[in-house]
């Protein structure tokens, strides 16, 4: 374990430490343990310094534990766990899995981070990734379907969200095509394939998932669509970020397992169920043209339906943004 993310379990109390009182059980100076608390400081995590009584948190922290989140996840699943990776801050845990994707890493490789200081979000946006707020994961999965085949794994990365959220008694989310989990108009949660390989035969995909937990004011500032976390919808601050990475991954790694073996089709059900834009009037943004219309669902290989006024169309999620119209 790093000296940082030890220095950060000794304060995750959220009482004072004096620096000689950390020094001492990590081994280094007091101004070592003056530099290293200025390095969280630089990565946004607040600790507060008082003469006399030493430095502490605003508040309890949970930090990430690979045993925290092993033990919320199912046996089934967890057997499809090679490993996971906890890390305090990476660029972007998708990139992250890239890297050790393209040294060999085995399928079922997750990784989870505290922060992202470059998280990425769909069509080059950035996804606001501040220390300790969200979850931040990622799944390695080799297939040998080949990526052609996989075009609709983010409809169903966002119905195996949506399932772990039920299971942890959240209602009230549902799902906006290709990626995204809303609760009303407002994104709670997305999705990001990043995709090696060729489009027939094997292939590693990368399941990027985001979800917004407990967003700090300052860090909101900076989000540029209009969002939601999980402490508003539901008001329970407490809700462990540990437990949520272990329920994403039950259900995620059978939602992978299915959808590899029998594509969407089992999951259309699901999908219409919890589809909160069929029915509404859509504006969709294409590369060189903007569509209106009334979006009427997904057909079997997940493209999206509208009806416009030269009739029904199929748009696939490559290079579409979709707006609900006001
Ligand atoms: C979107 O809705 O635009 C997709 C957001 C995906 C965010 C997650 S956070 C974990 C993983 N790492 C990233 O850099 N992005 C995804």
């Amino acid at each position: 374990m790093s000296l940082r993310r030890r220095l950060l379990c000794l304060l995750s109390d959220g009482e004072y430490h004096s620096g000689e009182a950390l020094g001492a059980a990590l081994g280094v100076s007091r101004m070592a343990v003056w530099k290293h608390i200025k390095a969280l400081h630089e990565l946004g995590i607040d600790i507060s310094v008082h003469r006399g009584k030493g430095y502490r948190l605003p508040a309890t922290l949970e930090l990430l534990e690979r045993e925290c989140i092993l033990a919320a996840t199912t046996s089934s699943s967890a057997k499809a766990i090679s490993d996971i990776h906890v890390h305090l801050e990476v660029d972007s845990t998708n990139n992250w899995i890239r890297e050790v994707a393209l040294n060999g890493a085995a399928s079922g490789t997750v990784c989870v981070a505290e922060m992202q200081s470059a998280g990425r979000g769909r069509r080059g946006r950035t996804w606001v990734s501040p220390f300790a707020a969200s979850l931040y994961m990622s799944l390695l999965w080799r297939s040998n379907c080949g990526a052609a085949a996989l075009g609709g794994l983010s409809l169903v990365t966002g119905i195996a969200i949506l399932r772990a959220l039920q299971s942890l008694g959240i209602e009230g989310a549902g799902l906006k095509w290709p990626n995204d989990v809303l609760a009303g108009t407002e994104k709670l949660a997305g999705v990001l394939i990043d995709v090696i390989g060729e489009s027939s035969g094997p292939c590693a995909l990368i399941v990027g998932v985001g979800i917004n937990m407990n967003m700090p004011g300052e860090a909101a500032h900076a989000i540029d669509q209009s969002w939601t976390d999980l402490h508003r919808l539901d008001g329970d601050s407490a809700l462990s970020r540990n437990e949520l990475a272990g329920r994403v991954l039950s259900e995620l790694i059978p939602v992978m397992e299915l959808f590899e073996r029998e594509g969407l089709q089992p999951f259309l059900d699901d999908w219409h169920r919890h589809d909160l834009v069929s029915g509404q009037r859509v504006d969709l943004l294409l590369p060189n043209e903007q569509i209106s219309g009334t979006a009427c669902g997904i057909d079997d290989g997940g493209a999206l339906l509208v009806n416009t006024r030269d009739g029904r169309r199929r748009f696939l999620s490559g290079d579409v943004s979709l707006r609900v119209a006001p």
